[in-house]
């Protein structure tokens, strides 16, 4: 069947958070946010594009099946250059779950944020946050297409785009274009990979 990228709303919040939980379904990601129904809502509600002040600049995608039901989706956001907006957004999202690994989740999306800010500063770029593929439609090109929505409209603006990699979406970062930054991943026990994909002028 043809998979159609739409805008995602605050309404599929639940099902982008359904789908964050298929993926992310390896033991360290269980043991950072665990499926509970405390962080299934907390997820969620990070999730609810447009109600939890969501800036102008990021945009929600989604896949659904024939019966409308969501199967994958993607957070990017477009360039900008207000560092200290991205730092307050990173600040509000501290708060972390109840039943979560709070000290782990410090340190892993902490230091995330940390080298996004590094490593890229104030310079133009997109940026992909999320991109979520439910396991039951993995392998397909839905990940492949949610990815190249963004390196399109990178190549036309003629500016990088960035990412943090999970080891499971390494390889198909590699095969379009994105180049590894030689950083140690602060959690040996899962290994992130900085990538780069260079601008086309
Ligand atoms: C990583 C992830 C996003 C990739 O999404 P995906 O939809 O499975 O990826 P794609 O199908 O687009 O591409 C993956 C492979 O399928 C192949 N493929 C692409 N189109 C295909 C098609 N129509 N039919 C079969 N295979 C296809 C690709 O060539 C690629 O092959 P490769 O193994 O040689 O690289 C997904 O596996 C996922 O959600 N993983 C868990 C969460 C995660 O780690 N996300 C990344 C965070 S940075």
């Amino acid at each position: 069947m043809a998979f159609e990228i739409h805008e995602a709303t605050s309404c599929d919040a639940k099902d982008l958070a359904e789908v964050f939980f298929s993926a992310f379904s390896d033991p360290f990601c269980r043991a950072i946010l665990p499926p509970t129904p405390e962080v299934r809502d907390w997820v969620a509600v990070h999730l609810a594009n447009g109600n939890n002040k969501a800036s102008e600049h990021e945009v929600f995608l989604k896949l659904s099946d024939e019966s409308g039901a969501v199967v994958a989706f993607a957070k990017w956001v477009r360039p900008y250059h207000a560092v200290a907006d991205r730092d307050r957004r990173n600040e509000e999202v501290h708060a972390w779950p109840v039943g979560g690994d709070k000290a782990l989740c410090e340190r892993f999306f902490g230091s995330m944020a940390e080298q996004h800010r590094r490593i890229m500063g104030e310079k133009p770029h997109y940026f992909l946050d999320l991109l979520c593929v439910h396991s039951s439609f993995q392998g397909r090109g839905l990940g492949s297409k949610l990815l190249k929505w963004g390196l399109a409209r990178a190549d036309e603006e003629s500016v990088e785009v960035y990412l943090c990699s999970s080891p499971d979406g390494k390889p198909l970062y590699l095969k379009n274009g994105f180049q590894s930054l030689d950083i140690p991943s602060p959690l040996p026990e899962y290994e992130q990979t900085h990538m780069i994909r260079p601008a086309v002028h």
